[in-house]
């Protein structure tokens, strides 16, 4: 039997990198998946891949009208939620001197700000005993130069995991925030200008992993796993961090 047999579970970005590992491995473990994104053909190519229990659900975590779109899809589909994965985000570079006010809004608006009515607005639907992941990043702790709007709204996202575990933990609901260093995905490669830029730049930051090498999403997906599952029901406000030691040593 699946870690999540008979389980519902909304993933905010699950169309491709890191959010799709995980839909395909919740579904291998039982669970039946919401994944959202904002471009229609990557979501249709997801659930296709998918290739059985998954709702696919086109939205922007930016949008709160769109937010409301993705639980009256979960409603009407007569299902709550077990487990809420907000996954949804990612970021560009520049330095304290290039950051501008669109930088800065797109970056909090869906990191930080998508990231909070994600869970406010799945808040009626949760189950008792939920597990909320939210996904920050080894970023939010570090000074990566030109990193720096990008890892404040995902050491914010860190604080939330803290403050709704408190908030959350009457109706038994866990929230823990996962941290991955740097993980092989699309989200990575659009960091750079072309293929090359990202393969040199894998391959610097791979030297910088005590692990030398950077990550796969199926290892980050294996660690949602955990804290999505029954494995993990004493641990809440956390922050879990996949990365290869980056942060640790
Ligand atoms: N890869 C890493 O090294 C790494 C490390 C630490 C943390 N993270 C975090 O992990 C998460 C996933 O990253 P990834 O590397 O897997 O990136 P990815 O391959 O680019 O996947 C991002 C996913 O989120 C969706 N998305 C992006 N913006 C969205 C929005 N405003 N509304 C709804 N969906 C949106 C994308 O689809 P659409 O573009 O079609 O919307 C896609 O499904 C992000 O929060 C990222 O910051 C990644």
């Amino acid at each position: 039997m699946g870690q999540l047999e008979g389980k519902t579970a909304v993933i905010t970005g699950g169309t491709t990198g890191i959010g799709l590992a995980t839909a395909e491995r919740f579904v291998a473990e039982g669970a039946h998946v919401f994944v959202t994104g904002r471009r229609k053909d990557a979501l249709d190519a997801a659930v296709a891949k998918i290739g059985r229990n998954a709702t696919g659900v086109q939205g922007d975590v930016s949008d709160l009208a769109d937010l409301d779109r993705l639980y009256a899809e979960v409603a009407r589909q007569n299902r709550r939620i077990d487990v809420l994965y907000a996954n949804a985000g990612g970021g560009e570079f520049a330095t304290l001197e290039q950051v501008t006010e669109k930088h800065f809004d797109q970056t909090f608006g869906i990191n930080t700000k998508g990231m909070l009515f994600t869970v406010q607005k799945a808040l009626p639907l949760l189950n008792e005993g939920a597990s909320v992941i939210l996904q920050s990043s080894n970023a939010g702790s570090l000074g990566n130069a030109s990193f720096g709007v990008y890892g404040a709204s995902k050491a914010a996202v860190r604080s939330f995991a803290r403050t709704w575990a408190a908030e959350l933990k009457d109706r038994s609901i866990r929230v823990n925030a996962i941290s991955p260093g740097t993980i092989d995905t699309p989200g990575i490669d659009g960091l750079a200008p072309d293929q090359e830029g990202a393969d040199q730049l894998k391959s610097y930051m791979a030297s910088t992993i005590p692990m030398g090498r950077v990550g796969r999403p199926e290892e980050v997906a294996s660690a949602v796993l955990f804290l999505a599952s029954d494995q993990s029901t004493f641990i809440t406000g956390i922050e879990l961090f996949v990365d290869g030691g980056r942060n640790q040593i």
